[in-house]
């Protein structure tokens, strides 16, 4: 949740870590700080807010050549200067950035109060400072060793110490870290996006590996000394694709970009002959594939909803049970694994703890898990079974947008593969492509309706609370609109089955309670209209996300967005944009902090 980054080599050290801090800023943007070495000593600026707050507190050209930053998303302890990282030992001599969460901390640091340890932050984090500094005789990195193999829980440290010019011990359990290899410099962050605009050029760790870094080599070994070979990876996101571009916001270039990001996801996929997917990353044959009785896919927050859609997918076209699970909720309830049954795992940033926690728990039994995310090289891309990357390229806005949809591709192409092996014949499957392919150009023709969409959210804007409906696939696009709206304009939101409100939500509807329901064109269409006819009648305000030219939802709602028509299969990739619209819209109209609201970060690596 938090970002990291460190640094080592010939320029100042405060810019280059300031200009990776506001990068990593999307991962955690409560308070921030750095730490660069000069002379023998560390110079150490902290800051509640964002990283234009630090940027103005640290004094221009400021010396140093090497040093740590740190951006927080806090956990153990309120937000202000103090508790924001770096965080040092009672010398003051060393320095070290934390992300994760010591879950001994408490112990920790009453053994290191009663041996005379004075603590200034309320952080789990600064015990590390004071251990390392019991643990010090002179070798930095066995001091580090020596600390970390006392903390319990998760952890991405990055330590340095003022006598030791040019040096950064990194260290990583659960927590992301990769090292970028310049040319004479070297950069440590917790993903690539702060070191991108320096090089290409970078290698992964594993948990329970430590890292020497300065700015002319690297080692790497791990808690038992023996040293590890690490592969050089290369970074395929451009620079550009991390910028803003002409567009006030990420979130709104993101939305946007779902034209081409799902073709992206499609590209050298589809064997237009066979009428089928080609998914080689899966790592399975056709005869294990032909094998796999169940499906369970796990995920968190969007990744889960659109993991929904395709778990009725898979059971309707390929007549495969599936189900999709919360991964924080699977962890810890001994699932049972059964041979045949498939596990895929969905993670955008490929680095969400609790997914990550259910994929180990999930494979330490025997599943086979295959993970779909975005970010290539990313920690649960490596430790599946195999898997599917979706090449949405950068994914910045907290709120996910591109990688709901260019996940449901990836899937879906799956979903084609496995229903061409079981039941489905030539014709539906070129059918089945011919609709995938025209998702992209059908999502286009809704951008046309946004200034519309715009003048609905001046509209409902102050709303204090909604209802978003759907029923069938359009179910958990209905619980995606809601999380969308509540995450980035902060407006309190329910996602329900359209069937459903009768059970119960109904009795919150007055004339001051939106509802939008998503009304689909098949054979649930009528059903839906009956749903929005029972609101109506308690004089609930009604939106209707319909297809074009359905003048029945038209005529009943108060309000109407539309899609274009579609096989109904597709109507999820259609429904959710204008969704992702009206909460942006929503937020852009309260005056939110639309990229970056509050209290989320986009990549949550604590449990
Ligand atoms: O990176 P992941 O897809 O694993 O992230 C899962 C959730 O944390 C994420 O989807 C979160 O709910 C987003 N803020 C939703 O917009």
């Amino acid at each position: 949740m938090c970002g990291i980054i460190g640094y080592c080599g010939p320029r100042a050290a405060s810019d280059v870590l300031l200009d990776g801090l506001k990068r990593l800023e999307y991962r955690g943007y409560d308070s921030a700080g750095i730490s660069v070495g000069h002379n023998s000593s560390l110079k150490v600026f902290k800051k509640e807010g964002k990283i234009r707050v630090l940027r103005d507190a640290v004094p221009e050209g400021v010396d140093g050549q090497w040093g740590i930053g740190h951006t927080r998303w806090a956990t153990h302890g309120g937000v202000n200067d103090i508790n924001a990282h770096p965080h040092l030992d009672c010398t003051g001599k060393i320095a070290i950035c934390h992300n994760g969460i010591i879950e001994n901390y408490i112990a920790l640091k009453e053994k290191l109060i009663d041996e005379g340890h004075a603590f200034k932050s309320d952080t789990d984090s600064e015990v590390i400072a004071h251990l390392v500094e019991t643990f010090y005789e002179g070798d930095l990195e066995a001091a580090v060793k020596s600390t970390v193999s006392l903390l319990k829980g998760t952890y991405g440290i990055l330590v340095m110490h003022s006598d030791h010019q040019d040096l950064i011990i990194g260290a990583r359990n659960g927590s992301p870290m990769v090292l970028g290899l310049g040319d004479g410099e070297m950069f440590i962050a917790s993903d690539v996006s702060a070191m991108i605009a320096h090089t290409k050029q970078v290698v992964y760790f594993e948990d329970g590996e430590v890292v020497r870094l300065d700015r002319h080599a690297y080692s790497v070994t791990d808690m038992r000394n023996r040293p590890v070979d690490k592969k050089v990876d290369s970074i395929s996101w451009e620079l550009e694709e991390m910028e803003k571009g002409d567009y006030p916001f990420y979130m709104l270039k993101e939305i946007h970009e779902q034209v081409v990001s799902i073709p992206r996801a499609m590209s050298g996929r589809i064997d237009e002959d066979q009428a089928t997917a080609v998914l080689g990353g899966l790592n399975m044959s056709e005869m294990e594939l032909l094998g796999v009785k169940r499906v369970m896919i796990i995920a968190a927050g969007t990744s889960y909803y659109a993991g929904r859609v395709v778990a009725y997918l898979l059971e309707s076209l390929a007549r495969i049970p599936a189900v999709t699970e919360l991964a924080s909720e699977v962890r810890y309830r001994n699932p049972i694994v059964e041979e045949g049954t498939l596990y895929f795992a969905l993670s955008q940033s490929g680095e969400t703890l609790d997914t990550l926690m259910a994929i180990r728990e999930l494979q330490r039994k025997g599943g086979r898990v295959l993970g779909i995310c975005n970010v290539v090289g990313s920690t649960i891309a490596r430790e599946s079974n195999g898997g599917v990357y979706i090449h949405s390229g950068p994914e910045i806005a907290v709120a996910s947008t591109k990688a709901f949809t260019s996940q449901m591709t990836a899937l879906y192409l799956f979903v084609l593969k496995m229903a061409r092996m079981r039941h489905m014949a030539w014709p539906e499957g070129k059918k089945f492509i011919e609709g995938l392919q025209s998702v992209p150009e059908k999502i286009s023709r809704i951008f046309e309706q946004e200034d519309h969409i715009k003048t609905l959210a001046k509209k409902y804007h102050e709303a204090e609370s909604f209802l978003f409906l759907g029923r069938g696939l359009n179910y958990p696009v209905a619980l995606e609109g809601a999380l969308k709206l509540k995450e980035v304009a902060y407006i309190h939101a329910e996602g329900y089955s359209a069937a459903e409100i009768k059970h119960g939500p109904i009795a919150l509807i007055n004339e001051e309670t939106p509802s939008l329901f998503i009304v689909p064109d098949d054979h649930l269409r009528d059903k839906v209209l009956s749903n929005m006819k029972e609101i109506k009648a308690r004089k609930g305000p009604v939106i209707a996300l319909c297809v074009e030219g359905d003048k029945d939802a038209t005529d009943i709602a108060d309000d109407v967005m539309y899609v274009p028509k579609s096989e109904e299969i597709f109507h999820p990739f259609l429904s959710v944009v204008p969704l992702q619209l009206f909460a942006y819209h929503c937020a852009l109209e309260l005056g939110r902090d639309v990229d970056q609201p509050r209290n989320l970060a986009k990549s949550v690596t604590v449990e």
